[in-house]
């Protein structure tokens, strides 16, 4: 009952009055820490967690006012009450300027320093609330913010909301960097199991002895080496959620033992005789066709339905329409504040190449790609130079690709070059930049193929 007292720090050099301040406050259930000096109250401070200071202002050597100084230095959730004999405007305000919660004058009521050491104790309460309501929220949404406004993507969140809250085994499938982890970690952070462990475990980075050990632990002297029982994954996530990534890749023998798991709701330690209860739900994802498997029999198919009651197949990014430049601004700002530069946008030209390529690695690619540029960028846009070269030249292919004629190189030059002044309406130095070539070297060519605007 009594374990989680309060405590006050009560800093005051009149024995009396010290002795009587502490007297108030123990009786009204608070633990008192007392000291006589600003010196020793500054070194407390520096080592122990407090609550609240109540401060005599006028004091030999380290005043008051320096106590509450670094009060708020040390430990700024902390609030300071100042007392004084010698109440004066001008000490009061000072108090309260430096951060002081009030100022009482000597002589003071009992019921006058019970009431503000409450009410300062609660706002210090209070704000210590909202910074972890604060921290919860970012983490939150670093967690779980899945960003995408594509039809298939708006049904892929509707899934998740509708399938998180129960307990069903869920197989997240697509191909690489499609969100295949952050999809898994949104549905345990929305499920009812969101308070315990959510573990990820990839199955294609382990030997079949290694993964054993690592999903269901092992009992002492199980192997050489094996000095002391080490529980497995699956059991430190108990009553949480387990991510199996690249489930594809399990060896067959292992999926026996994990139907074993999901079916009996308990592991068999590696060494071990009596199996431990688990529960644990079971997230899965692969970017194997895990149907075909089964029919080649390299994935078993009774593991498969158990796994896949509920399917989410991502789509790949370029099958999201419209969802490029959103994600795009996305990183854009999450690698500006990692990185603390002040990069506000992509220009159309950069942004019409990202939408045109076709991304084989998905969004981890274009995530890599933006905070390549944001890194590159040495003005607040993301410029076509800023991106890798083999987007950049995609303004070549994509000519390419719409010319069904077989011109000449000198031809196919020249209407690039016009494709390109174009897209740029005509600006020199952006043209000249997205081919790759000097200013001097364009204006060359534009002389040399006539493509100077006519005069009208
Ligand atoms: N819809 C989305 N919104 C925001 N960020 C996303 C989205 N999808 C993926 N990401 C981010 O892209 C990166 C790759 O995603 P993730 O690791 O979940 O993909 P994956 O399918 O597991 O990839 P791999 O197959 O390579 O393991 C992560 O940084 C993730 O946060
Ligand atoms: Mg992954």
């Amino acid at each position: 009952m009594e374990k989680n007292k309060e405590i006050i720090l009560v800093v005051e050099d009149e024995d009396i009055a010290r002795k009587n301040l502490e007297h108030i406050l123990v009786k009204t259930g608070y633990e008192v820490i007392s000291v006589n000096n600003g010196k020793k109250a500054i070194e407390l401070l520096q080592s122990t967690s407090i609550d609240l200071v109540i401060t005599d202002l006028k004091m030999e050597q380290v005043d008051g006012m320096q106590v509450l100084r670094k009060t708020k230095e040390l430990q700024p959730y902390t609030e300071v009450i100042m007392i004084t004999g010698y109440a004066t405007v001008d000490s009061s305000v000072e108090a309260m300027h430096q951060g002081a919660y009030y100022y009482i004058a000597k002589p003071y009521k009992i019921g006058e320093v019970r009431k503000i050491a409450r009410e300062a104790l609660f706002k210090r309460q209070l704000q210590l609330e909202n910074l972890e309501l604060k921290e919860t929220l970012k983490r939150c949404k670093q967690i779980s913010s899945i960003v995408g406004q594509s039809s298939t993507m708006i049904e892929v969140q509707k899934t998740i909301n509708q399938i998180a809250p129960s307990d069903i085994n869920v197989l997240i499938l697509g191909e690489s960097g499609t969100g295949k982890e952050l999809v898994a970690r949104s549905i345990h952070q929305r499920s009812l199991r969101s308070e315990k462990k959510f573990i990820a475990f990839n199955c294609g980075s382990f030997t079949e002895d290694l993964m054993a050990n690592e999903l269901f632990g092992h009992e002492k002297d199980a192997f050489t080496g094996a000095t002391k029982a080490k529980a497995g994954l699956i059991k430190v996530a108990d009553g949480g959620s387990i991510f199996l990534d690249e489930i594809g890749d399990m060896p067959l023998t292992m999926q026996v033992k994990l139907l074993r798991v999901i079916q009996e709701k308990e592991v068999l330690p590696v060494g071990g005789e009596t199996p431990v209860p688990v529960d644990v739900r079971f997230i899965a994802a692969t970017h194997r066709d895990l149907k075909e498997d089964v029919e080649k029999s390299h994935f078993r198919q009774d593991l498969f339905y158990r796994l896949n009651v509920i399917t989410i197949k991502l789509p790949s990014l370029s099958n999201r329409d419209g969802d490029i430049p959103l994600l795009a601004y996305h990183f854009l700002t999450q690698k500006c504040q990692a990185m603390k530069k002040n990069v506000q946008s992509i220009t159309r030209e950069s942004m019409e190449l990202l939408c045109q390529y076709t991304w084989p690695g998905n969004i981890r690619e274009l995530e890599n790609v933006i905070e390549r540029a944001v890194a590159l960028a040495s003005g607040p846009e993301i410029q076509v130079g800023d991106l890798p070269e083999y987007i950049r030249n995609l303004s070549v292919e994509t000519y390419r690709r719409h010319d069904s004629e077989f011109p000449t190189l000198e031809e196919q030059e020249k209407n690039y070059i016009k494709w390109v002044l174009d897209k740029c309406d005509g600006n020199k130095t952006k043209s000249a930049k997205m081919m790759g070539i000097d200013r001097v070297s364009l204006w060359r060519k534009i002389k040399r193929f006539g493509l100077e605007p006519q005069s009208e």
